[in-house]
């Protein structure tokens, strides 16, 4: 048995991969090895060993404080506002104006951001609702969902550094965002209260639940095992709204290829009609 990087070898390190793939369907690569051992090393001085620590995770439920730990050191967060400009045109101008006229004028549109990271991409989405006046009177909600306690944890503070809005135009800081402390912008709160974020994975999301008119799942499935993507994409399928409409991203696209969804060509994107 070999070590790399210090205490936790190659053996120990795949029973946490297939532990944490068991789980949620995400694929660790070898490229998180040095991030989960860095991550994990109090608790598995804690615990003992990264073995010991691998046996107490074993037996924590995945919404755990312990395993979200785990999920914390596992997933790759990369993200940042109005990411992928012409998605984001389809849902502003295409996708959007006609599911608010199909929800009338007692209705509202629901949107799901699946896999929101640390919730730019879920803010995104309502910034471009509030620029196209669907907030005011409640009248669109976003939900942003993920795997990461930690993510979701930043995502609900709307605390945000330059990292995070290097593809946001001045205009947009200024209409979005307000001065917080340390150089920081927190996201001003007319966006902030459309928004709601949960910690969960899109495979606990069981079929059934709330209904949506538009589900954006962004550089999300590309981590997940073969599996899961067609679990994932049977999730979302099912709880889409008759007409509603699937976003993915273009390396995400190949798992909706068996989904009984109609492939819809639009001006800006394609997206998948339900
Ligand atoms: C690379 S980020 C993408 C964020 C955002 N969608 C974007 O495109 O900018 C991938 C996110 O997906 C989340 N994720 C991965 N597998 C997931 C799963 N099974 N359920 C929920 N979230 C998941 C990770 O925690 C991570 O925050």
């Amino acid at each position: 048995m070999t070590t790399r990087g210090g205490a936790l070898s190659d053996r120990v390190y795949r029973l946490f991969a297939d532990l944490v793939r068991r789980r949620t369907g995400y694929v660790l690569t070898e490229a998180h090895r040095p991030r989960l051992e860095t991550r994990l090393s109090a608790d598995a001085r804690a615990a003992g060993s990264f073995y010991q620590l691998f046996g107490l995770l074993r037996n924590e439920p995945t919404s755990s404080p312990a395993f979200g730990r785990l999920l914390d050191a596992a997933v790759n967060s990369e993200t940042y506002f109005f990411r992928d400009p012409p998605a984001l045109r389809a849902f502003a101008e295409e996708i959007a104006p006609e599911r608010l006229l199909a929800a009338g004028t007692d209705g509202s549109l629901e949107v799901w951001s699946a896999g929101c990271a640390t919730g730019e991409e879920a803010y995104t989405l309502a910034m471009l609702l509030l620029e196209k006046g669907a907030l005011p009177g409640r009248r669109a909600r976003v939900l942003g969902t993920d795997l990461s306690p930690a993510n979701i944890r930043r995502a609900r503070a709307a605390l945000y550094g330059p990292h995070s809005l290097r593809a946001t135009s001045p205009e947009r800081v200024r209409a979005h965002f307000e001065p917080a402390d340390g150089g920081l912008a927190r996201v001003r709160s007319a966006v902030r209260s459309a928004v709601a974020f949960d910690q969960r994975g899109i495979l606990d999301d069981a079929a059934g639940g709330a209904a949506f008119d538009v589900i954006v799942c962004r550089n999300v499935l590309i981590y997940l095992d073969e599996e899961a993507r067609s679990r994932a994409v049977s999730v979302f399928c099912s709880r889409l709204k008759p007409g509603g409409y699937m976003l993915l991203g273009a390396s995400d696209a190949l798992a909706a290829a068996a989904a009984p969804l109609t492939l819809v060509r639009l001006a800006n994107d394609v997206a998948y009609r339900r």
